[in-house]
């Protein structure tokens, strides 16, 4: 089974279809899930990520959820019983279509978890409590990052819709500690992604966009290639489309999706330059 970024995956991408709430709570348990990882890999990778992050890559309000991503020894995790338990939750979480778009995602991420070699029930639940914090208005969410200690640039405010990928994965953490960092880290950045983006990471952000239930035919070439291409590829062209969507239509761009596509593109210069030097 190949994995991640330089694999080709050897299925197409299936499709499934599916079926989400309310709760707020109190504040600052955020580091409860900060202990925990996924497996050897995403430690390893969750530790350099750390360093790199460390390096003032990442802005105040990623840098709050991730700082949660530390990582030590796995631990053993009902994913069962978690997933049972957030569908119940859900329900009275998100309105109708929300619910079923984030089961869509569930069902996708697991099965291109499959693919590339990803953990599947890590991306089964990543992708199910994606869009925890999905019906808040800004203004909640607001309100909601400042209860997590979530510190939000000026600029970033026009942007606010974007937090609930940061607030959900703080009520996640809280929710669920027992959840690895890696799941909390995927849930954090499926919005403004970033610029180190663990398999994880590409798959819960693809999946978001590809789900079935999307009905956007821009999304169909994503579809189609989904599988087919290393992940790393697979969320570039997601990402591009989320760019160019957002220009088309005159949207705000996250100052952080700036970063993490010129990362993204002066690694493949680099690549380049490496292959024809
Ligand atoms: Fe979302
Ligand atoms: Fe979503």
């Amino acid at each position: 089974m190949p994995s991640s970024r330089n694999s080709t995956p050897a299925t197409d991408h299936p499709s499934n279809v599916p079926q989400a709430s309310a709760e707020p709570k109190t504040r600052n348990r955020q580091t409860a899930a900060g202990n925990k990882t996924c497996n050897r890999e995403a430690a390893t990778e969750s530790k350099a990520r750390s360093q790199q992050a460390s390096v003032g890559s990442k802005t105040c309000s990623q840098q709050a959820v991730i700082h949660q991503v530390s990582g030590n020894a796995p631990s053993n995790v009902d994913y069962e019983a978690v997933y049972r338990d957030a569908r119940k939750k859900l329900e009275q979480r998100l309105t109708g279509f929300r619910l079923l778009h984030s089961i869509s995602v569930s069902d996708i991420a697991a099965l291109m978890a499959n693919v590339y070699g990803v953990d599947f029930e890590q991306a089964r639940i990543a992708g199910l409590l994606h869009d925890w914090d999905k019906n808040y208005t800004d203004d909640e969410l607001l309100a909601r990052a400042a209860d997590f200690g979530i510190t939000l640039p000026e600029q970033h405010l026009a942007t606010a819709a974007l937090l609930h990928a940061q607030t959900g994965a703080c009520a996640v953490a809280r929710e669920y500690p027992e959840l690895p960092a890696c799941i909390i880290q995927a849930i954090a950045r499926h919005t403004s992604a970033a610029p180190d983006m663990s398999d994880l990471d590409m798959i819960i952000y693809s999946a978001d966009m590809i789900e079935p239930l999307r009905s956007q035919s821009s999304l169909q070439p994503l579809r189609s290639i989904a599988g087919k291409v290393p992940l790393e590829d697979l969320f570039l062209k997601c990402f591009q489309t989320t760019l160019e969507h957002l220009i088309r239509r005159h949207r705000f761009i996250h100052p952080d999706s700036l970063l993490v596509w010129n990362t993204y593109m002066a690694r493949a210069r680099n690549r380049e330059a490496g292959t024809t030097a």
